[in-house]
């Protein structure tokens, strides 16, 4: 099932309550461009980066927490390597930081992205993570200048993305897959 995404219909609704860091904390610890993700949360600081690097294993089982199956490693490590943007969502901690959510996107870099993993781990679902992960993620297209998103929806997901503003591809006619067996 293919969404496309009319990206100029985002916006943020950051609420300032939340905890923060030091913005040279913040940097070193999560590179450039991270943010602070808002949250319920009084005493957890969240962090949106696009550049701290995962741990493959971590990250391996963030994605099976949700459900998925196990995928070689190092075809995962070669899979980030050619990602266009990949978005870590951490939970913060001065020594280690735990990641709490991801999603990845690929494309061509110029006019065309499609994301996919996109996960939140289920001790902090549906307490907005996805909605805000979703959002970064398309700011973070958007100033690549890129015009088209799409992803791949699992049918349990779909009122997720539609809820977000993305529109279910016309019946389902113009998507095409092939699998290597
Ligand atoms: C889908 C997923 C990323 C959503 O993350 P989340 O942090 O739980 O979502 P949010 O709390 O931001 O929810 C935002 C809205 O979507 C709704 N929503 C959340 N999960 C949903 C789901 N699975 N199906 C339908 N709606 C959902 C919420 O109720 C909320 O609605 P509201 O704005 O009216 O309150 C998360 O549930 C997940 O990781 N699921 C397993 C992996 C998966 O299916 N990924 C999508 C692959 S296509």
């Amino acid at each position: 099932m293919i969404f496309n995404k009319a990206l100029n219909s985002f916006g943020q609704d950051w609420s300032n309550k939340t905890p923060s860091l030091k913005k040279d904390i913040l940097e070193k610890m999560y590179g450039h461009r991270a943010s602070i993700c808002p949250s319920a949360s009084i005493d957890k600081i969240f962090v949106f980066s696009r550049s701290r690097p995962f741990d493959l294993i971590e990250l391996e089982q963030l994605l099976q927490s949700v459900g998925w199956s196990q995928r070689p490693l190092r075809r995962v490590r070669r899979a980030l390597d050619h990602s266009l943007i990949k978005v870590g969502l951490w939970r913060h901690d001065p020594k280690f930081p735990r990641l709490v959510g991801f999603a990845r996107c690929t494309g061509d870099g110029i006019l065309e992205a499609t994301i996919w993993d996109v996960a939140i781990t289920p001790v902090y679902q549906n307490q907005g993570f996805g909605k805000k992960l979703m959002v970064y993620m398309i700011q973070s297209l958007k100033e690549t200048g890129i015009k088209r998103i799409t992803l791949f929806a699992d049918p349990g997901v779909i009122s997720f993305y539609k809820s977000q503003g993305w529109t279910l591809e016309p019946n389902g006619q113009s998507c095409a897959f092939w699998y290597a067996n």
